[in-house]
């Protein structure tokens, strides 16, 4: 039977945990003919890609911190020597800290600059790198992973607020950029869910409450809500969809 992901080959950063990891696994039950898990977490991203592979799927591991170019290179290098094509790079790697939970005046420069390092440069990185291997196939989907703070503000988080809504433009431009050569870029903004980046926020029970209770549908998101929504970006379904930013967020950003 035909899946909707057969032949494609992808990339999903931030593959090793949450969103990313559910995303891998998803692509693989749909037919991708390869996973690439890449992440900087060498422990958690192998585990994921050898759960892959006893599950009858290729997948591979590669070591990736996406706010270094050459590692992007190298990446990119890696995923067509083994499988020969690059149809779709999910731009997924993210982070969110304490510090970085901040209101503008107390943001440092320094949490500033990593901030946008691994949640906006990253994404750049993986378009521009994805691009010249899509073009050589006639077309590609590059998924780009925001937030609901890439579209509304908060009391804290001042960069990450930041990077993730120069992502949510960027996709559009690139989108704009690419749509004659059949490369469509498109962004997915996740309300409050439950991962490995929130687990410690999502500990203390006041702030749980308080996210459930922003969200109309009264749950939490979990990784595989957004999961879905990455595969039918990456799936031939959306072929007349780019520069699309789609909120997957219990209703949280339609108040
Ligand atoms: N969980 C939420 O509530 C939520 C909400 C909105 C957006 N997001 C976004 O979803 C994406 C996935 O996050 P998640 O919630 O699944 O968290 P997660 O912590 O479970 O997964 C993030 C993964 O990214 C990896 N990573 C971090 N920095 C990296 C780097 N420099 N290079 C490569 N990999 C790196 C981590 O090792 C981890 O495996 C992020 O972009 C995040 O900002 C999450």
């Amino acid at each position: 039977m035909s899946k909707r992901l057969s032949g494609k080959v992808a990339i999903v950063t931030g593959g090793a945990s949450g969103i990313g990891a559910a995303t891998c696994r998803l692509f693989a039950q749909e037919g991708a003919k390869g996973v690439v898990v890449a992440d900087i977490n060498e422990e958690l991203g192998m585990a994921v890609a050898n759960e892959i592979q006893g599950q009858g799927s290729d997948a591979f591991f590669i070591l990736l911190d996406v706010s270094e170019e050459q590692q992007w290179i190298d990446a990119v290098a890696a995923t067509v020597a083994r499988y020969g094509r690059l149809d779709v790079t999910v731009n997924n790697a993210g982070m969110s800290t304490w510090e970085s939970r901040k209101n503008v005046e107390d943001t440092t420069l320094e949490i500033w600059n990593r901030m946008h390092a691994v949640n906006a440069t990253g994404v750049f990185l993986g378009t521009k790198h994805s691009i010249p291997e899509m073009r050589k196939i006639g077309g590609g989907s590059i998924i780009n992973i925001s937030s609901i703070y890439g579209i509304v503000g908060s009391k804290g988080g001042t960069s990450y607020h930041s990077a993730k809504g120069g992502v949510r433009t960027f996709t559009k431009a690139t989108a704009i950029q690419y749509a004659s050569e059949n490369i469509r870029s498109n962004s997915i903004h996740p309300g409050f869910a439950d991962t490995g980046m929130t687990a410690e926020l999502h500990a203390q029970p006041d702030e749980y409450a308080r996210r459930i209770s922003q969200t109309p549908l009264g749950r939490m998101g979990t990784p595989e809500d957004m999961a879905w929504g990455c595969l039918y970006l990456a799936s031939d379904e959306s072929s007349f969809v780019t520069g699309v930013e789609l909120p997957i967020d219990g209703g949280m950003t339609a108040q």
